[in-house]
Order: C-alpha cells, then sequence, then structure tokens
C-alpha cells in the first residue's frame, strides 16, 4: 500500500514537472491596436527598451503573427512559404529560459533554462535589456527533402532566397505588430550564430538566420 501511494506520488511530480516546461499559452487575439495602415506608418526599428517581461496574451499575439495558422482548414500560415514548406521555426529568448515554440498547440517548450538573449546581436547589451527574443532557426535542407522522384531537386542558392523570403515576412510581421501594439522592434542578423548553436542544441540542417528584439518602450 505504502509503495503504491509513494508510486502514484512519484508520478504526479513527475506529471507537475513536464507541465511545468510546456507553457500552453492563450488564444491569439487581435482586437486592439492600430489599423494596418496606422501600423505601416509607424513601423520603425526603435533600439532602446525596458526589460519588463512580456506577458503571455502578448507573446501569444506575437507569435500567431509571426507564425501562426490562420487557415485551420489548410493548416497554412501568417506568412507565406515556398511550396508550403515552413522552412524557419521559432525560439523565444526570455530572462527565465528559451522556449521552443509550437505553432499548432500554441504552446512554448523549455529548450534551456539559460538566458541567451545577450546571443541576440553583437555587442551582447540589446537582447538582455529587452522582453524577449524572437529567434528564427531555418531547416536549410528543407527543399532537398522529400523531392518527388524525378522532379529535379531545388538548387541550394534558391533554398536561400525562398528561406530569405520567409524570414523576411515573419520579421515584417513581428515589425507591425509591434507598431500596432506601442511595442518597440529591432530585427538583427548579426547574432552570436556559434554560441546560439551549441547552447540549442542545433544540429544537421538547422541553422539561426535572424532575429527580432522585442520589447516595451523604456520606462522614464
Ligand atoms: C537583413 C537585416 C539585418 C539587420 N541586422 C541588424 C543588426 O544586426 N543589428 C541592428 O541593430 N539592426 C539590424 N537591422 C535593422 C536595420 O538597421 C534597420 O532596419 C535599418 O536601419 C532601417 O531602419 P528602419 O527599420 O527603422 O526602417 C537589420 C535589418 C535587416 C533587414
Amino acid at each position: 500500500m505504502k509503495s503504491a501511494i509513494f508510486v502514484t506520488t512519484l508520478l504526479s511530480c513527475i506529471c507537475l514537472m513536464a507541465s511545468a516546461e510546456i507553457i500552453q499559452l492563450p488564444a491569439p487575439n487581435l482586437t486592439e491596436g492600430t489599423t494596418l495602415a496606422e501600423a505601416i506608418q509607424k513601423r520603425k526599428t526603435d533600439r532602446t527598451f525596458s526589460d519588463r517581461e512580456l506577458p503571455p496574451q502578448l507573446l501569444s499575439n506575437l507569435l500567431w503573427v509571426a507564425n501562426g495558422i490562420n487557415r485551420p482548414e489548410s493548416g497554412k500560415r501568417t506568412v507565406p512559404a515556398a511550396i508550403a514548406k515552413y522552412a524557419i521555426r521559432l525560439y523565444v529568448l526570455t530572462a527565465k529560459g528559451t522556449y521552443l515554440h509550437d505553432y499548432k498547440k500554441n504552446t512554448l517548450t523549455l529548450v534551456n533554462s539559460k538566458d541567451l538573449r545577450l546571443y541576440a546581436e553583437g555587442r551582447g547589451t540589446m537582447g538582455p535589456a529587452a522582453g524577449a527574443v524572437i529567434l528564427m532557426v531555418a531547416d536549410m535542407d528543407i527543399f532537398q527533402q522529400g523531392t518527388p522522384a524525378g522532379r529535379p531537386s531545388i538548387p541550394q542558392e534558391k533554398s536561400i532566397l525562398w528561406i530569405g523570403y520567409e524570414s523576411g515576412s515573419i520579421g515584417q510581421d513581428i515589425y507591425l505588430y509591434c507598431a500596432s501594439a506601442g511595442l518597440h522592434a529591432v530585427c538583427c542578423a548579426s547574432f552570436k550564430e556559434d554560441e546560439l548553436t551549441s547552447a540549442l542544441d542545433l544540429n544537421g540542417s538547422l541553422k539561426p538566420i535572424m532575429d527580432v528584439i522585442v520589447g516595451y518602450p523604456p520606462e522614464n
């Protein structure tokens, strides 16, 4: 009997630990903010931030505009992607740790308890000054995988252009959401690639390609 109680307690502890590592975000809510035209008018890079944490609702909205499903019947997303292959996955870097976004379940899975925001750009200062960093990681070989027999494979240089287009669309959606919601943002190509690759244990064809640092404006 005692051992049965022990096993049950142990199992519930393990379940709690597992659930603590997966955060269910609320459904995206995009009923607030400016019009699209106003957001385009306001879109800009602003490198000044408050390090205030971004609340789950805001993160959910941000991740949905960046890479969410907007047509459940087909599973297609808010950004265009060549051959609908969707090469890019999003990581969220925060003070508490680094998470992988699951666009289907709208969850964040903890992959690393370290604060990796310092690797978001060259000097290492902007990331930690902001609420979060959205890191785009691409599968660089996605267009070489699963090519139907008899069809020519996609040349690598084309894949790079197509992935660049997809990441640009994600970046612009994030910029526009930030302009609409009164947040500051900067997209960065000069991040610390080796450090992120190793900290996230990325292997094979997975490559960090771009990030966007996002935060509230500085508090005066
Ligand atoms: C591909 C790309 C890479 C960029 N990389 C960086 C970067 O590493 N660090 C940075 O501070 N800004 C970076 N930027 C932001 C640009 O400096 C910024 O968009 C440009 O100065 C124009 O300003 P605006 O965004 O306010 O129109 C990058 C922008 C693009 C499109």
